[in-house]
């Protein structure tokens, strides 16, 4: 009975010690960038847990002009920002570009919620590699709206990745939260 016992412990140690390590390679077997715009810093805190929660990458979208508070005023038609999403044509510059893209499996896309989209910058970032076989997942932040059609748009821009409708969190969204959320796709 002891040895039967024993054996049924070992059995269950070696079970447990399997499944462990076979969700810490599920987490790891893909590997990941998180890119992310953000005009006044709360896309970039949500980027920084998720990128630390999942041991990915993190790539900051920096405009090659950075905007201003007047760029970012939304009750001023003529502010930078309302002009360039008026626009959709716009493609305001970036400064700088992910070295080697092509390592990437999983890229996901933060910024904040511009008039209910994705900001044009993200539409310059989405047009400037070659997402061929690769996953792309948005995430946003916003005063109150949801992600709307940005996934949508972001597929048009780069038909060969997969894009991923996403999701918006609220600023305080925690790393564990995140990482729940993202594991589905590494
Ligand atoms: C030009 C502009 C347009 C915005 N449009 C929206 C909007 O349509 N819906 C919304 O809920 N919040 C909107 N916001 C608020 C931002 O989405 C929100 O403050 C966001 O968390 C800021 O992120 P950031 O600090 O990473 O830039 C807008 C902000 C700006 C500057």
């Amino acid at each position: 009975m002891k040895k039967l016992f024993s054996a049924v412990l070992t059995a269950l140690t070696f079970f447990t010690a399997f499944q462990t390590h076979a969700e810490e390679n599920k987490m790891s077997d893909k590997k990941a960038l998180v890119a992310y715009f953000s005009a006044s810093g709360v896309t970039a805190g949500v980027a920084d847990r998720l990128a630390k929660s999942v041991g990915a990458d993190l790539f900051e979208i920096k405009p090659a002009q950075i905007y201003t508070d007047a760029d970012l005023n939304w009750r001023d038609k003529q502010s930078r920002s309302s002009v360039e999403m008026n626009d959709r044509s716009s493609r305001p510059a970036i400064a700088s570009k992910v070295e080697n893209m092509a390592q990437y499996d999983v890229v996901f896309v933060g910024f904040p919620i511009w008039w209910y989209r994705e900001p044009s910058i993200i539409d310059t970032f989405m047009e400037s590699y070659d997402f061929a076989g690769k996953t792309v997942v948005p995430f946003a932040t916003s005063g109150s709206s949801g992600i709307g059609d940005s996934g949508k748009n972001m597929q048009a821009l780069a038909p060969k990745a997969k894009v991923l409708e996403g999701k918006r969190f609220p600023a305080s969204v925690s790393a564990d939260e995140l990482k729940k959320w993202a594991s589905e796709w590494l």
